[in-house]
């Protein structure tokens, strides 16, 4: 099969790439920056330069391609908004594809993307699932709702580092799932049929809400956690300050997510019936807690290997000073 991954600079996209290549599909990566996708060239895909809000540059990067995997999405530091890429970015790139007899369009949504139509990004995702089902082509959607990277970031550094965790008043449960196995899941969708034109959550074992991570991450790294709880008052104000500036847009639409989190209703779904069409054992999926200890584990080794450099570079240059 040919396949091109779209984002694939991205968490989840770099995954897919190298599942895919490791399955033995062809790859190709539509790409914005080729400087920025040496490594997946590296790894022996295809580049392409190409933007999907830039429709022009669709049609070539779709030459000979059978699958398209599209995990695009507006950066929260990119000057282009949600709706350019995720909406008019996603209908453009859907309609070159059909015009090019593109047979599969794997899209990843967002886990009850139709109970928030007042948050941005989840009505577009639920606008661009309605798209790609009426379009004619043959699709999968698949649902998650948070990636266990993103957590490193948010708590396992910071707490590691002493530094201040926010979170909101009330944090919802979310069934946070790690990308390589999303990716799984996504290159999985190539060789089962059944999974042709159809709608599957793609999530963790469990939900976790904010203080049971604090307290793995306090467990694992040993240190305490300095929690400053936003009320969701002043996310709401920050929000309005920042939707009135342009520049921000971007963050103000993130803070209208941040709301779906602080409305304490759990993001989660059961994957009883998805493991089997996808031919998963749920066995094979990581768990949070093996993932943060799998990453305290790595990181607190080589903190330990720095001091040891550390102290071995100041015994031997004292050593070398011959006065
Ligand atoms: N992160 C989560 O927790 C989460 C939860 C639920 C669903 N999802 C969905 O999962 C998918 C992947 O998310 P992610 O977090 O892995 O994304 P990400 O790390 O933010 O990466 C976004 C990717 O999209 C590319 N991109 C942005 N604008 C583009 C454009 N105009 N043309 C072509 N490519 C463009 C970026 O390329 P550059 O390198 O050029 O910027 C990058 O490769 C998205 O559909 C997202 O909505 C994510």
């Amino acid at each position: 099969m040919s396949l091109l991954v779209v984002g694939a600079t991205g968490t989840l996209g770099r995954q897919i790439a190298r599942r895919a290549l490791d399955e033995g599909h062809q790859v190709r990566c539509l790409v914005r920056s080729p400087k920025r996708a040496a490594f997946l060239k590296e790894w022996g895909c295809e580049i392409v330069r190409g933007d999907i809000c830039k429709p022009e540059t669709l049609p070539p990067a779709l030459e000979g391609i059978t699958a398209i995997i599209d995990a695009a999405t507006a950066r929260a530091t990119d000057s282009l908004s949600i709706k350019e890429v995720d909406w008019d970015g996603k209908v453009a790139l859907i309609q070159a594809a059909k015009a090019k007899g593109v047979e599969r369009y794997i899209f990843f949504s967002i886990l009850d993307a139709e109970k928030y139509p007042h948050v941005p990004l989840m009505e577009i995702k639920r606008c661009t699932e309605q798209y790609l089902q009426e379009a004619g082509m043959n699709y999968t959607i698949l649902r998650t709702c948070g990636f266990m990277q993103g957590l490193i970031g948010q708590y396992a550094i910071p707490i590691l580092e002493n530094q201040v965790v926010w979170v909101t008043g009330e944090t919802a449960p979310l069934a946070y799932i790690d990308t390589l196995d999303v990716a799984k899941f996504a290159v999985r969708t190539l060789s089962i049929p059944e999974t042709e034109n159809k709608t599957f959550p793609v999530v963790g074992n469990r939900a976790w809400d904010g203080d049971e991570i604090i307290r793995i991450c306090e467990r694992l790294s040993g240190q305490q956690a300095k929690v400053t709880r936003m009320p969701l008052g002043v996310l709401r104000a920050f929000r309005s300050v920042t939707r009135f500036f342009q520049w921000t847009w971007n963050i103000a639409d993130r803070l209208a997510f941040a709301e779906v989190i602080a409305t304490g209703k759990p993001l989660s779904a059961s994957m009883d019936e998805v493991y089997p069409v996808f031919q998963i054992d749920p066995k094979e999926v990581t768990s949070l807690e093996s993932y943060l200890q799998e990453y305290y584990g790595r990181i607190l080794k080589k903190l330990k290997e720095l001091d040891y450099e550390k102290s071995k570079f100041k015994k031997d240059s004292k050593r070398k000073i011959p006065f």
